[in-house]
């Protein structure tokens, strides 16, 4: 287990409108009340699709929930003639505390480049809100041994010109491509490898104490059954969730093992 608060963020994708968000913030809410979950803890954060943001936001607000929320996508730009863009400002505005950046599904659908990325990690922490990275390799890298290198330097590109406040902010999520929504996890001791390796590059670029500040989170087939053994790896942080993510009895249940 590592030494810094767990967060376990579930990523729903394009799923859920924004009535069945409310259920299942209620359900998750209710299923975790118990004195035996302690959010202090273990964080707990989901990613609506921004029609539901506004939902979940009034119920966390109504009901004082502990939940923490954020969005799948930024655009760079803040304001102005960018139709269909949603500003990191709209986000932080809606209380959202996290936005995903670069999950494969944005870089394999709406292809963008790195330089894209570090905006948007910019815009994100210009807002007050905490960027989660996403990285991870493919079959192809895999295959040639190069995995660690290439969520190192995917890491290294975005995060190199940032300043070590700004560094210290970052969440970074590895999520295999190879392992998403597969049914094929990776082993614990391969996340272990690429949080440590992905852990050490922010030492060497920023500092010891960025590089201990940042948590580092598994994404990929990640289940009730497989959590307990990755979440005991010293560098792995917590978990960027997908399809368990969508039954608010099985999430519960890896935030009460995380
Ligand atoms: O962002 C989380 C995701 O990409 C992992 O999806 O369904 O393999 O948990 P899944």
């Amino acid at each position: 287990a590592s030494v810094r608060t767990p967060l376990v963020v579930g990523n729903w994708k394009m799923n859920f409108d924004h009535l069945e968000a409310t259920y299942f913030v209620q359900k998750l809410a209710w299923l975790l009340r118990d004195a035996h979950f302690d959010y202090k803890r273990c964080e707990v954060a989901l990613m609506p699709s921004f029609t539901s943001l506004r939902s979940v936001q009034v119920l966390v607000d109504a009901d004082r929930l502990n939940i923490k929320y954020g969005a799948q996508n930024v655009s760079v730009t803040n304001q102005g003639a960018f139709t269909g863009d949603v500003s990191a400002d709209m986000l932080a505005r809606l209380g959202c505390s996290y936005v995903l950046i670069g999950h494969s599904e944005r870089r394999k659908y709406h292809p963008v480049d790195d330089a894209n990325i570090v905006d948007q990690v910019r815009a994100v922490l210009t807002a007050g809100m905490r960027p989660i990275l996403c990285v991870g390799e493919g079959l192809e890298e895999r295959r040639e041994g190069i995995e660690l290198e290439y969520a190192v330097s995917q890491v290294h590109d975005v995060t190199r010109d940032l300043s070590d406040d700004q560094a210290s902010q970052l969440i970074v999520a590895y999520e295999p491509v190879w392992a998403i929504g597969t049914g094929m996890v990776a082993t614990p001791s391969s996340a272990q490898d690429a949080a440590k390796a992905i852990r050490e590059d922010l030492a060497q670029t920023f500092n010891n104490h960025v590089a201990q500040a940042v948590r580092i989170l598994y994404g990929g087939s990640v289940s009730s059954k497989n959590a307990v053994e990755t979440l005991d790896q010293n560098d792995v942080d917590g978990f960027l969730v997908g399809g368990a993510a969508l039954d608010a009895d099985e999430f519960s249940l890896i935030c009460r093992l995380a």
